[in-house]
This record gives C-alpha cells, structure tokens and sequence, in this order.
C-alpha cells in the first residue's frame, strides 16, 4: 500500500474507533425489544422490599461498585476466582440475589435482550425513587464484560481516604466535586458495618483513646454504645441516623451537626477552605437541588467506560459470562 493510499485507510479506522468509543447509551434503547423493562424490573424490587426493607440501598450500592472499576459492565457480579464481589474488603455488598431474580424476569418477557449492566443501572434508579428519591431516565445500551478484574477493586474509594484523594479519584472518572458530594447524599439510606467507622471512635488515626475531632461528641457517645469495643464490628448502624430508610437530604443536615457516620462522608464538610463545604450546604437547605444533582451525577456514573455495539455480551446468568 503506498502512503497516500495509507492516509484514507488510517483516517477509516480512526473514525471507526472514535465511533465505538463515542457510542451513546439511549433512553429508549428497549422501547422495540423490551417496552415494559422498567416496570418489570420495578415489580420485583417492590416484591423484594417485602422480604427485605434495606433492600434498596443495597442495590444502589452494587451499580456504584461495578462502575467503579473498569466501568459499568457487570463485572462486579461474576463468580469464579477473579471475582470482584468477593475480593476483600467486600464488606456487605449484598442483593446479588435480587439482580438475580430480576434477570429472571426478563429472560421470560425479552429474551436474551437486557444486559447485566443495564439491570443494575435501571435498578439503581428505581430503588432511589422507590426509597423517596428523585426519578430520571436511564440512558441504556450497555453490555456485559467477558471478564472480572479483582485487581481493580482498589479504585473503589475507601471511607479513610482524604477529601483530596476522594476527589482525585472521582476527577480520574469524569466526576467532580458536585458529583462528589451528590453521589456521597446517598448514605442518606441504608447502613453500614461497625467496622467500616470504629478507628473514628477509639483509635482515631492509629493513636489509642483517640476520638476523631470532628465527630460530634453526643454522638460519639451514641455510636460507641452501639459499636462497643471488642463488640461485634458486623453489626449495622443507620448512614442516616434520622431516616436511614428514606431518600432525602437529612444526610447534609447531619454533616452540618458533625452527625456524619462514615470519615470520608463528615470530611466533605468539616475539612476547612474545601469548596465542598458551600455544596452541603446548597443541599442541606435544598432537597430539590440535591436531586437534581444527584441524577445528573448518576448519569454520569453511569456513563463510567461502558461496552457498547458489538462489544462483550448479554449475559444470561448475571453470574456467569455465557
Ligand atoms: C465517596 C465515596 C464513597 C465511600 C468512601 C463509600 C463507602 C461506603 C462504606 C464504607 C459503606 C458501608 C459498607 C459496609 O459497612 O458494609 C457504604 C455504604 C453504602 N454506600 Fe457508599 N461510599 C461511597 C460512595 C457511594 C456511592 C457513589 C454510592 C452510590 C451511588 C454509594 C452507595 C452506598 C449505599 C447505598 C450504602 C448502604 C449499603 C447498604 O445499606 O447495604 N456509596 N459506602
Ligand atoms: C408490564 O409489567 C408489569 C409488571 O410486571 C405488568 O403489571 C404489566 O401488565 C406489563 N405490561 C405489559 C404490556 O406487558
Ligand atoms: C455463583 O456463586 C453463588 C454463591 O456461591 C452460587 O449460589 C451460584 O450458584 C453461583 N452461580 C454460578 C452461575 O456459578
Ligand atoms: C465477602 O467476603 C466475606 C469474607 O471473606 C465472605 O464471607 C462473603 O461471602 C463475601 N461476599 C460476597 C458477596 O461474596
Ligand atoms: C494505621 O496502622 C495500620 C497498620 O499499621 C496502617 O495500615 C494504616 O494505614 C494506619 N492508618 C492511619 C490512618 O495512619
Ligand atoms: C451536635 O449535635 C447536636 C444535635 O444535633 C447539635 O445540636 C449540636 O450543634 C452538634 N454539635 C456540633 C459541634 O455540631
């Protein structure tokens, strides 16, 4: 091939590759192969509620931890050796059994046609405004990983990481600092383990006795009662000490009291001259501009690299790749 016959070729590709890497999910990515997935996937969460009243925020939490290592494909719910689920510290994901039943579900009505990766984005949605949280629509289109990668479970944040190195972490996705504090209002539902806030209580920053300084005391008190030394660190303890069931903005009201219960969700107020800080406050005195954040930020996490066109597969057994 001589160059300028080369030039056309190299351009072709290019634009091919940019065209895969552009692709866009879409609202209506169902609407001729499966019409009623919304509803479907609405009814076996409300089913699952009956068995379970925590088990909306669990489901949240699932589409947070997929997209956050190597994007939203599904990766997370793979079994095997290389699996992310199990990879320590996993903490208390939980709910897989319910993705489960949903894919279920719509196997039956539109076979072979609803990702994995879609079913925890659409479930994601439904379970915040089921639990009293906004409602936006669901860009779709994504398809599920061929593989897992254990290895990546490390760009989950950690609840002990710095306001910096949170939000470094979330600028390397696409996710600013208003994402930041949006995505973070969501341990506005659900609990949490003793274990993932106990240095907080008694060994604050590895020194012994210690209590973290910007935990309000009266509070302190409360939690250690709740989360005694030597007691045991698996117990569950409200996000949101006031409405741990519901979608609100009591979270940000909480912050402002130093009520927080997880470091890394008290540092987006109390770590001085952060420009987080104006942000809670935005959202304390305004639940209409937390939701609207918080759906824009959960299309953006969303978005985090997924497989699109004829990349990877629809898995049939959300568990396995097919
Ligand atoms: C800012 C970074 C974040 C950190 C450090 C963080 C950390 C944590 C930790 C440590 C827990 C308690 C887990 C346990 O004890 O088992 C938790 C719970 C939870 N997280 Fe986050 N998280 C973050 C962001 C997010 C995001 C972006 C979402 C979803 C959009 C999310 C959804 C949840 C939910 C719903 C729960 C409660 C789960 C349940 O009740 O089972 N988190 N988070
Ligand atoms: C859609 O699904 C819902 C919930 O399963 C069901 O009540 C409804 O009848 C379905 N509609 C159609 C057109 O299949
Ligand atoms: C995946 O692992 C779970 C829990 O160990 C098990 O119940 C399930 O049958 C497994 N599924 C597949 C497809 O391997
Ligand atoms: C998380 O890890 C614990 C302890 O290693 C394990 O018992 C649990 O089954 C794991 N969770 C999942 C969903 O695999
Ligand atoms: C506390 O000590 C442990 C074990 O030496 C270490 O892994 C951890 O990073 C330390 N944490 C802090 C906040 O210094
Ligand atoms: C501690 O919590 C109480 C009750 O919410 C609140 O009145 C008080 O102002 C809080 N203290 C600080 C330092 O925020």
């Amino acid at each position: 091939m001589s160059r300028f016959q080369m030039i056309p070729t190299l351009f072709l590709l290019a634009a091919m590759m940019l065209g895969e890497s552009n692709a866009q999910l879409s609202a209506t990515f169902y609407a001729k192969t499966c019409p009623n997935v919304s509803s479907i996937v609405r009814s076996v969460l409300q089913q699952a509620q009956g068995n379970d009243i925590w088990i909306f925020p669990k489901i949240v939490r699932l589409h947070f931890h997929d997209c956050f290592v190597n994007g939203c494909d599904a990766s997370l719910l793979l079994n095997g050796t290389n699996s992310e689920k199990t990879a320590p510290p996993n903490l208390s994901t939980d709910g897989y059994a319910v993705i489960d039943d949903i894919k279920t579900a719509l196997e039956k009505a539109c076979p072979r046609v609803v990702s994995c990766a879609d079913i925890l984005a659409l479930a994601a949605q439904l379970s915040v405004s089921l639990g009293g949280g906004p409602t936006w629509q669901v860009p779709l289109g994504r398809r599920d990983s061929r593989t897992a990668h254990r290895e990546g479970i490390g760009g989950i944040p950690s609840q002990h990481d710095s306001l910096a190195n949170l939000a470094a972490r979330f600028k390397s996705v696409g996710l600013d600092s208003t994402d930041l504090v949006a995505l973070s209002g969501v341990h506005t539902f659900g609990r949490a383990q003793c274990a993932a806030f106990m240095d907080r209580l008694y060994n604050f920053n590895n020194v012994s006795g210690s209590v973290d300084p910007t935990l309000n005391a009266t509070y302190a008190k409360t939690l250690q009662q709740r989360c005694p030394k030597g007691g045991d660190v698996t117990s569950l303890i409200d996000l949101d000490e006031q409405t741990s069931l519901n979608f609100d903005n009591k979270y940000f009201l909480n912050l402002q009291n130093r009520r927080g219960l997880l470091q890394s969700d008290q540092e987006l107020f109390s770590t001085n001259g952060a420009e987080t800080v104006t942000i809670v406050n935005r959202f304390a005195s305004s639940q209409s501009q937390f939701f609207g954040s918080f759906a824009k930020a959960m299309i953006k996490m969303g978005n985090i690299s997924p497989l699109t066109g004829s990349n990877g597969e629809v898995r049939l057994d959300c568990r396995k790749i097919n």
